[in-house]
């Protein structure tokens, strides 16, 4: 998979700003990370968290319209947030760009944004990289960081998430629809 890695880094940092970019191989090494503390594939963490952010400077109209060429459901807030749209169409996208990537890969890239039902570990373990690497700086990360490897990925993970969910209301967002099904999801886990 190094050779791979190599070829995908060449090709996306001609897709991504310089900041875009840092932050993906931040995200690549994160996501390392916590494979080896959770005894996740470390090679395939460290690509999906290169490759999550395929899409993260595509503009609002073109993902909108590669997600309806490639058939995903495209709610009323994907169109208010096109944005939210840029794992799923990564995930369609980078399959047809690097047929070589494990399934579990491309899933968990197309789960970054609003997760999925069932989140596997690889999927969670993307999306806390993605909320704890060493750029970000909001309320609670250092918890998060601090935390890691010392609990169940699946509860570093409902934190992560919650936290996501916190700010969208915090900022009165719009909640999409899958959101809400991966937080029902994450709440059945923990139903007492
Ligand atoms: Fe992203
Ligand atoms: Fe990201």
């Amino acid at each position: 998979m190094t050779a791979l890695y190599d070829t995908a880094h060449e090709r996306l940092s001609a897709r991504l700003s310089p900041v875009a970019m840092g932050h993906s191989e931040r995200v690549a090494a994160t996501a390392a990370h916590l494979a080896s503390l959770y005894g996740i594939d470390v090679e395939r963490a460290r690509i999906a968290g290169l490759l999550h952010d395929w899409h993260r400077e595509t503009p609002a109209e073109e993902l909108v319209a590669r997600a309806r060429r490639l058939g995903l459901d495209v709610t009323e807030v994907d169109e208010a947030v096109p944005y939210l749209l840029h794992g799923p169409v990564a995930q369609a996208d980078l399959e047809m760009e690097f047929p070589e990537l494990p399934d579990d890969v491309l899933a968990a890239i197309g789960a970054h944004t609003y997760g999925t039902a069932g989140m596997p570990p690889l999927s969670m373990l993307v999306y806390v990289a993605d909320v704890i690497e060493p750029g970000r700086h909001q309320a609670g990360v250092d918890g998060l960081r601090s935390s890691s490897g010392a609990r169940p990925l699946e509860d570093l993970f409902a934190d992560a998430y919650a936290a996501s969910l916190h700010h969208l209301v915090d900022r009165r967002r719009r909640i999409h629809p899958q959101t809400v099904s991966t937080w029902n999801d994450i709440a059945a886990r923990f139903r007492r």
